[in-house]
């Protein structure tokens, strides 16, 4: 079977499987190459298939050996022309390898919004998973969600507050690069944002944990924020995902004051921005990576997901290197709002436009080939091979 990648504007419909499990293979490599760490060994993902989850999955599994239960919401294959998501087959990938190595590596794929998911993967800690678990990492990234309670519908908007943004973004169907207009957002917007983005979701989670009896003494959970700088500002963090994330801020304390009892703690962990499905479709945010991923390749700092998240658990959560800020985050987004990369990415995307933006003078190459690779296309040591829609139907989460 031959697989196309199949672009529209920022999103990716086409999927190599296979691509996909050589990734997960890329990644798994990667962190074995940096030996082991003491970490936790009993660890739920909300959000566990593809860049940020999945990298966490891959480097507590293969760097701390943990057990791991990961929920995601992805789909499978019904036929040549439908072969699911990127996601479904990185969750079988992961599974496969971790149990190659005598791990658990437990698969929910379904709406982790539920009450009825919740109470699913207790049921399963409780009675498969050694009753307890050690770290709970939040890494949802969503455009809808149904409140479990009301049954009510709510939808995401990435947009600004009170005033229009008007910038340069990427298409990366098209290769193009063209100004767009980013209206403010309406209050039911800016409700919405909250619902889907927002922490309540994560604190509904902690509850139930909670109540379950299912958290060890001095549990963990991170929750994966971004606050960005001046560059991204008015679309992100003055935007409604930066009053989303301000909302995971608030509930972390809520969080905090829930675990007090059983020494546990609520880590907001401020992220760098990365190549990922949930990012490439935030406006504007394109053009900032191709000069940021520029500048940071140039000093030996740019990080994929894989790189950062190790980073983030080995040497900052488990080890010595933490840096944190006043209110209590972890800050491994130091790299990325370094004054001088700053300074430089602003000078490099003011020079950008629809003639050089895919030129070696900015970074479009590394955005194409990041984005291409969550979908399986473009990966290192992909090898094309003879696979069935019957086999990979087949194929088990
Ligand atoms: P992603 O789109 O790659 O992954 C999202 C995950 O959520 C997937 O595993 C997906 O299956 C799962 N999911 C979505 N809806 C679900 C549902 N209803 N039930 C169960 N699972 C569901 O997203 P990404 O970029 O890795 O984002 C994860 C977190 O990291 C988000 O909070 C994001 O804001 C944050 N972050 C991202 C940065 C970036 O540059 N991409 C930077 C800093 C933070």
């Amino acid at each position: 079977m031959e697989f196309k990648q199949n672009i529209r504007g920022n999103v990716a419909l086409g999927v190599n499987p296979l691509g996909c499990k050589q990734e997960v293979l890329n990644e798994i490599e990667f962190v074995k190459n940096k030996g082991t760490f003491a970490g936790p060994k009993k660890v739920l993902i909300i959000g566990a298939s593809s860049s940020y989850g999945l990298a966490t999955r891959i480097s507590l599994a293969f760097g701390a050996g943990a057990d791991t239960i990961g929920v995601s919401f992805e789909k499978g294959p019904k036929n040549e022309r439908n072969l699911g998501t990127a996601g479904w087959y990185n969750n079988i990938a992961f599974r496969e390898a971790a149990e190659k190595e005598g791990l658990i590596a437990k698969n929910f794929v379904q709406d982790a919004f539920s009450h009825e998911s919740k109470q699913e993967v207790i049921e399963y800690i409780k009675n498969e998973f050694g009753g307890k678990v050690d770290l709970v990492v939040y890494s949802l990234a969503s455009g809808r969600r149904t409140d479990p309670d009301t049954g009510e519908t709510y939808t995401s908007a990435i947009k600004a507050l009170g005033e229009p943004v008007v910038g340069p973004n990427i298409n990366m169907q098209n290769q193009d690069f063209y100004t767009e207009t980013l209206e403010p957002a309406t209050d039911q917007e800016i409700a919405g944002t909250l619902k889907v983005m927002g922490g309540e979701d994560w604190q509904l989670w902690m509850e139930a944990l909670k109540e379950a009896d299912v958290l060890a003494d001095g549990v963990l959970t991170t929750n994966y924020s971004y606050l960005g700088t001046e560059l991204n500002r008015p679309y992100y963090g003055g935007g409604t995902l930066g009053l989303a994330k301000a909302d995971c801020d608030e509930k972390a304390k809520t969080i905090n004051a829930l675990l007090a009892d059983i020494n546990g703690k609520a880590q907001i962990v401020v992220a760098t921005a990365v190549t990922t499905k949930a990012s490439s479709v935030i406006p504007f945010f394109p053009v900032y990576c191709i000069g940021l991923y520029k500048v940071m390749t140039e000093k030996g700092t740019h990080e994929t997901p894989i790189m950062h998240i190790d980073r983030i658990y080995r040497d900052m959560v488990y080890g010595t290197k933490a840096e944190y800020d006043e209110v209590g985050r972890l800050r491994p987004d130091s790299w990325e709002l370094d004054s001088d990369t700053q300074a430089k990415t602003k000078a490099l995307i003011q020079q950008l436009n629809k003639e050089n933006f895919n030129t070696d003078i900015a970074a479009y190459d590394i955005l194409y080939k990041e984005f291409s690779i969550l979908s399986g296309f473009m990966v290192d040591g992909y090898v094309e091979q003879d696979v069935t829609i019957e086999e990979l139907k087949a194929l088990e989460y």
